[in-house]
């Protein structure tokens, strides 16, 4: 009697809110799937979905519009890059960095709770092993780079370098992340000194703003975007833990990026020298009409602004010496002091927009019969990392170089870039970049020195029409617990001759 009253109830709430098909397989589902989907139902909150779908379809409404008359580039003295930087002022940012992870300062919060749908496979990215030589999967050449950090804050501050490492999942990443970490002793980093949590789900709509299910007994769910890391920051109790720590600076990258240098002490001590709360790392668009994200100002806020919202004429803007205005383009690698993250987790969070992406979403139709469209047929919203650079109030850019720190693994083989292909030559061209300005040679069996590899990732390579003018992949892969960022290698390599494949290692 008592269920009856409740579905009687929770119908009337549904019908009140256009939901009432989700209770339309309710006779033919068993008392334990009952269960399941009225717990699933009374922990939602219709009247504030239906607002977000209604705002969010709002902006598929004023898609296309330009932004052009609002943006404006960010000024020169906020924007450093290391190829302005003298040697001394980057030796000046690492040693401001160091002393922060020397001091247990520094948390790194990484962005792994994607559902990877254009790679392709059926575990998280971070497990996928591109083919180097080691057969390293990306999540272990950052958990090195990140323990290597450690090691030269140690050596160079004398104290024991800590840093924490935030890993951010979804549902579906959750389990095999932590799994796999386990079963891998955590690559040699404390585990205490590794948190790993979960971001939200939101349901996935029809265009019309009816919700799917997946299941007769079961919405269907997606993760709420990568800036569903504010919300999870602060229902996980994660920004409470920084705090416990005495955690102040934040860097924040996303698991794809084969090249990422985690923890990058460069770009945050550039950002501790300018005293910014807020910063991105870019890369310099490689050409005008290059479909990348960059960042300016819109109406006096910072912003990255897609390349679909701006004219032709203003993707083309120079200034005087040639260079784009608008150039720095977003990688998805972010600085946050402590109090700015805080503020905006607690103050601004509830107010950053959700954003469409229209997707083949599989549901069950009227009849019960799961249906797999060809064609998208709903959305799913999503809150974007970047969006809370508008919370700023001192903000700055570090301009990286692309074929030393960008390489996403974003597809499968097979695409025109951004593969597992792609992303090994990437890396792998970079060692070899290393090895020979350490003084290597890097020689065939008969002893003829190899060309340098062309890297996939260099300024302007990425819009090769094709894959087959891949160059002659050379083997050459460097341990990051040898070499950080290329650092070290002159007393064991200078003058030698090395014949690939080459994986180098501290104990080789
Ligand atoms: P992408 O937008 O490239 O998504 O994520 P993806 O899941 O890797 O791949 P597709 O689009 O399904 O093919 C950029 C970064 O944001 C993270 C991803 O894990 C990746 O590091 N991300 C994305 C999240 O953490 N949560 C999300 O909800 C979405």
């Amino acid at each position: 009697m008592q269920g009856d009253m409740e579905v009687g109830s929770m119908r009337a709430e549904l019908a009140k809110h256009g939901q009432e098909h989700l209770l339309n397989h309710w006779d033919s589902i068993s008392t334990e799937e009952k269960k399941l989907l009225m717990k699933e139902l009374q922990e939602l909150d219709f009247k504030e979905l239906n607002e977000y779908f209604n705002r969010t379809v709002g902006e598929l409404e004023s898609a296309g519009q330009k932004l052009d008359d609002r943006m404006e580039p960010l000024d020169e003295d906020q924007c450093g890059a290391m190829v302005k930087s003298t040697n001394e002022e980057l030796d000046h940012y690492e040693s401001l960095s160091m002393s922060e992870i020397g001091e247990g300062r520094v948390g790194i919060l990484l962005l792994a709770g994607g559902q990877g749908t254009r790679l392709g496979t059926s575990y998280p990215k971070g497990m996928y092993d591109v083919g180097l030589p080691s057969g390293k999967t990306l999540f272990q050449l950052q958990a090195e780079r990140i323990l290597k950090l450690e090691r030269l804050a140690a050596a160079r501050t004398g104290k024991d370098g800590k840093i924490t490492w935030y890993i951010m999942t979804s549902a579906s990443t959750v389990g095999p992340t932590q799994a796999f970490f386990s079963s891998n002793n955590y690559f040699g980093l404390k585990q205490e000194n590794i948190v790993v949590f979960q971001q939200g789900t939101l349901p996935c709509f029809t265009f019309q703003g009816k919700i799917l299910l997946a299941e007769k007994h079961k919405l269907s769910r997606a993760p709420d975007g990568n800036g569903g890391l504010y919300r999870a920051l602060r229902v996980q109790g994660v920004l409470e833990d920084m705090k416990k720590r005495g955690i102040k600076s934040i860097q924040l990258y996303c698991v794809d990026n084969i090249l990422v240098k985690v923890g990058d002490p460069v770009f945050m001590g550039y950002c501790l020298a300018k005293g910014a709360e807020c910063a991105n790392k870019v890369v310099r668009k490689g050409f005008p009409t290059e479909a990348v994200g960059i960042t300016c100002k819109v109406d006096g806020h910072y912003q990255v602004v897609e390349y679909s919202e701006i004219t032709n004429s203003s993707a083309e803007r120079k200034n005087h010496d040639g260079s784009l205005v608008y150039s720095a383009a977003n990688i998805c690698i972010h600085f946050f002091t402590f109090e700015f993250l805080e503020r905006v987790v607690t103050k601004n969070e509830k107010s950053l927009q959700h954003h469409v992406a229209k997707k083949k979403i599989p549901f069950v139709d009227e009849s019960g019969e799961i249906v797999s469209p060809s064609t998208p047929n709903g959305i799913k919203m999503e809150k974007f990392v970047f969006d809370v650079f508008r919370f700023a109030n001192n903000f700055v850019v570090w301009e990286c170089l692309r074929d030393e720190e960008f390489a996403p693994l974003k597809n499968a083989e097979g695409a025109k870039d951004f593969t597992p292909s792609y992303c090994r030559n990437a890396l792998l061209s970079l060692h070899q970049k290393w090895l020979k300005m350490a003084g290597a040679q890097i020689v065939s069996g008969s002893g003829t020195e190899y060309p340098l590899m062309t890297s996939p990732a260099s300024e302007g390579n990425n819009n090769s029409e094709s894959i087959e003018d891949e160059p002659e992949v050379v083997l050459t892969e460097i341990c990051p617990l040898l070499s950080y960022a290329g650092e070290g290698l002159e007393p064991l390599v200078s003058g030698k001759k090395l014949t690939p494949p080459i994986h180098l290692t501290l104990s080789s």
